[in-house]
């Protein structure tokens, strides 16, 4: 009843924001009979997608413990001020993108996370990790924004990112930048590129807000509607503009990297000198501003041209202030996240993810007792690291050896009634010429890993 309620009241809230927020989307529930399809912009993995996106998830995993990140996971739901207080009120997540309702038993404001960051630095502060101890960490799954979607933009979308808290100089944006390069090489993404910023510090941004307003407040009759709203607001993400009619205007906008602090100056040429020692190509773009409020100092976007407008594959930079701002002892930190649908359209029809899962090998088996073997013997392979599939739904050898080809295993194993009496598996190769082999279980484990006949 209790768990009935909250539900009911999660689907009500929920649907009236996004109803609120777009009214020409609301929707009824489907009548009884009808298909019900997936929510706008939220997608189902199927199995072969889904087993690329695990493929990849692993695949960046690894390179990122080869740097010393560990896993961190923390709920998709947060209370809605923590990213009220991070993101920034004036920002377009937390304005119009973020799915919020409110928990009917207690009042509170729920929000489903719409990135990982906040919660990553609310985790550690809560779970007291970082005084004394810097801390690597990665995480990934789903994030939620009420975007219009499109190729590359989906509502539900999934990102894996690296935060490093507790590390202040340019040394840490460097390694996570070249985290990145790495993982592009090894993904065989080369139409990658960097584009750098620094945003200084708080004080050098509050010095430049208030001549890009002054600046924007001389031509406010050449801005547009959303440039008027943001001139009060939040003016950086006038910078930001798509709008080809405000170019020339934002190119000639003050620019913050002539008022940097001295600090903040250094920081920069630190990295910029640490990229170029590592070979690393960049652009700084001085417009590069970022969406979210709480970055200072580095800001960096990767960007590829074969995604149309959603090119950007990963972003991310320094957020200095937002440990003390989560109410802890200050703490410096950077990091980045990355856009694993983007990069899964990139790798698609690519070799680096391949399609299908290669066991190593099928198991078919002919009669009642054969099927026991054959199941004790595939739990036995799997023990030592083997994939392997055992044949479902009976059938001739002949129709079940047709099965073991098409599942791209590079064995048959056989178990029929006289591998059952002689107590030993059949190993046929499929991918290679060879001689089916009556062999003892530990035999057919080492042909397995790679061991010649
Ligand atoms: P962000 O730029 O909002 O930064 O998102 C990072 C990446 O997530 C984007 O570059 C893009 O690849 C992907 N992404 C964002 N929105 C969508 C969407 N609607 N559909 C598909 N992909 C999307 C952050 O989220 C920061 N937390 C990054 C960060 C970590 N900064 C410091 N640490």
């Amino acid at each position: 009843m209790r768990r009935q309620a909250i539900l009911t009241g999660f689907v009500q809230l929920a649907c009236n924001r996004v109803h609120r927020s777009c009214p020409a989307r609301a929707r009824t529930f489907s009548p009884m009979g009808s298909t019900l399809q997936a929510v706008r912009g939220m997608n189902d993995l199927l199995p072969a997608q889904a087993l690329r996106y695990r493929r990849l998830v692993a695949h960046i995993a690894s390179v990122l413990a080869s740097y010393g990140y560990h896993e961190l996971r923390t709920p998709v739901l947060e209370r809605t001020e923590l990213f009220v207080r991070t993101i920034g009120e004036v920002t377009d997540i937390v304005e119009k993108e973020m799915y919020t309702f409110r928990d009917e038993l207690n009042g509170e404001s729920l929000t489903l996370r719409p990135e990982g960051t906040a919660a990553c630095v609310r985790a550690v502060l809560e779970h007291n990790l970082l005084y004394g101890n810097p801390q690597r960490l990665w995480y990934e799954g789903p994030m939620f924004r009420h975007e219009r979607p499109q190729k590359g933009r989906y509502r539900q979308f999934h990102q894996i990112g690296a935060e490093a808290i507790g590390f202040g100089g340019p040394d840490v944006d460097a390694e996570q930048i070249l985290i990145c390069a790495r993982l592009w090489r090894s993904l065989g993404l080369s139409q990658v590129r960097l584009e750098l910023n620094s945003l200084g510090d708080p004080a050098a941004r509050a010095r430049h807000r208030e001549l890009l307003v002054a600046y924007f407040e001389r031509h406010h009759d050449q801005l547009d509607e959303d440039g008027r709203r943001r001139l009060h607001t939040n003016p950086l993400r006038i910078l930001d503009t798509k709008n080809p009619a405000l170019q020339d205007l934002v190119e000639a906008a003050p620019r913050l990297a002539d008022m940097l602090d001295t600090e903040s100056a250094a920081h920069f040429d630190g990295l910029r000198e640490r990229l170029a020692d590592a070979g690393i190509e960049f652009t700084v773009n001085p417009r590069l501003v970022r969406g979210l409020d709480y970055y200072n100092r580095t800001v960096f976007e990767w960007i590829s041209d074969d995604l149309g407008a959603q090119g950007t594959i990963c972003a991310g930079g320094r957020y200095d202030g937002l440990v003390e701002q989560l109410g802890g002892r200050a703490a410096a930190a950077c990091g980045f996240a990355i856009g694993l649908e983007r990069i899964l359209l990139l790798l698609e029809g690519k070799p680096a993810l391949a399609d299908v899962q290669t066991p190593a090998a099928y198991v078919v088996h002919h009669g009642e007792e054969a099927a026991r073997v054959a199941a004790a013997a595939a739990e036995r392979l799997r023990d030592l690291g083997h994939a392997v599939i055992v044949h479902g739904g009976g059938g001739k050898f002949a129709s079940q050896m047709k099965r073991a080809d098409a599942s791209g295993a590079r064995f048959a194993v056989i178990v029929g009634e006289s591998e059952v009496a002689a107590g030993k598996l059949g190993l046929k190769p499929l991918r290679e010429p060879g001689e089916q082999q009556l062999l003892a279980l530990d035999a057919v484990a080492r042909r397995l890993a790679g061991d010649p006949a």
